[in-house]
């Protein structure tokens, strides 16, 4: 039996498999990006009553009416990006299917699609399904940010899209006004459109804005924001994302969404509403434990040796093997699974070619203080695997 091509140029994603072992060796995960602390039982509390309340049918497709609305306010308030929520608001099945939806909208086999790298490993499978031509730009340690102009070249009359991730996953970068004029720039002189997944736009350290392109002069018409109740909420198991985009672009959105998932599930939007009207102290104090929790496991990952890249924002952050003496990073991770009890993802998913990422390893720091401080103690052992003095 013979695979389509498409699915069968998707490796198996190297998380999943970190996942397994990990499970097997009962180490601590720390490499698949979701939290091990509760989401806020007020949320969990308007789930249940929503269910009660006889929210079990479908919503309309593109989403309930009051989660757009409250979608649409948190929008313009917090991104600065005027939203109308009937015209602008599609709510999808998380930002993973609201950025194969806005693919499927936009792009057409053959287009190129600008993706910075290291990149989030789904960008690579949606580049495949939508018949997208990835043309890469390095973001370069130890602040991970681009050559302008390397972004330059990437940019052509065959440039659709750039997909932008800011707060960045793995590297934790947070793009700059600066930076993201160029790409604003670029955008407008190749008519390209800017794929802004900000998926962790509540979650930066160091006081640093969180800048949305759409917000930038002329990027309003050719940009899609994508977000979603995942992060900041701690929900990733509901499946709840959104995409903001232009009218027309929102029509193809829903196109494409209604027939990859007809709607999110209507429950979890009404309680979705309950969540985004949560007071501005909720931000301020989801900000604050992450910052915490990044400075209280860095230490940990600098003692055991590691090169520690620190990140800016999201939850992650790279780390190089190399002054350990390791060269490659999945054979390292499974090493230190098996030998010290602690989980991470292999560099490698997150670039192309694979080769670029040998010896990057990424840690995630969603985590219980307990669970952080039992990973810190473990990592200690890493110094037991270190092949060079
Ligand atoms: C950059 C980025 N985008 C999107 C997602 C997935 O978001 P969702 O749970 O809303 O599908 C993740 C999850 O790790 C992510 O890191």
């Amino acid at each position: 039996m013979k695979l389509a091509d498409r699915v069968s140029h998707f490796s198996e994603s190297v998380i999943r498999e970190m996942t397994r072992l990990a499970a097997r060796h009962g180490a601590i995960n720390l490499g698949q990006g979701m939290p091990d602390f509760e989401s806020p039982q007020a949320i969990k509390d308007a789930a249940c009553k929503a269910i009660q309340d006889g929210y079990n049918q479908y919503a309309i497709t593109w989403g309930a009416p009051a989660l757009r609305e409250a979608i649409a306010a948190k929008v313009t308030k917090f991104n600065g990006i005027p939203c109308d929520p009937d015209r602008n608001v599609t709510v999808c099945c998380g930002a993973t299917e609201c950025m194969m939806a806005t693919m499927l909208a936009l792009v057409d086999p053959g287009d190129e699609v600008v993706i910075f790298q290291p990149f989030y490993e789904n960008y690579g499978p949606d580049a495949i399904i939508s018949g997208a031509k990835p043309i890469w730009v390095p973001l370069r340690p130890p602040h991970w940010t681009f050559d302008p102009d390397e972004l330059r070249r990437a940019f052509s009359p065959r440039t659709k899209a750039i997909i932008l991730n800011t707060p960045n996953n793995p590297t934790g970068h947070v793009f700059t006004r600066e930076e993201l004029s160029l790409v604003a720039e670029l955008c407008q002189k190749y008519d390209a459109f800017a794929l802004a997944d900000e998926i962790y736009e509540y979650i930066i350290h160091n006081d640093l804005p969180h800048v949305s392109i759409a917000s930038l002069p002329g990027m309003l018409e050719r940009t899609v924001t994508i977000s979603g109740l995942s992060k900041t909420f701690s929900v990733t198991g509901w499946r709840l994302g959104y995409c903001i985009a232009p009218p027309e672009v929102s029509n193809g959105i829903r196109k494409a969404h209604d027939f990859l998932t007809v709607g999110a599930p209507h429950p979890l939007q009404m309680a979705g509403v309950a969540a985004l009207n949560f007071p501005d102290e909720y931000y301020a104090k989801l900000k604050h434990d992450y910052t915490r929790r990044r400075d209280m496991f860095l230490p940990y990952l600098r003692e055991s040796g590691l090169t520690v890249y620190e990140p800016e924002g999201a939850y992650y952050v790279m780390t190089d093997i190399s002054p350990l003496g390791w060269d490659d990073d999945t054979v390292f991770v499974k090493a230190m699974i098996e030998q010290v009890g602690v989980s991470a993802v292999p560099g490698s998913s997150f670039y192309s070619p694979k080769q670029l990422g040998k010896t990057m390893v990424r840690f995630m720091f969603a985590k219980k203080d307990d669970t952080l401080h039992a990973a810190g103690t473990r990592l200690k052992e890493l110094q037991r695997m270190r092949k060079v003095a």
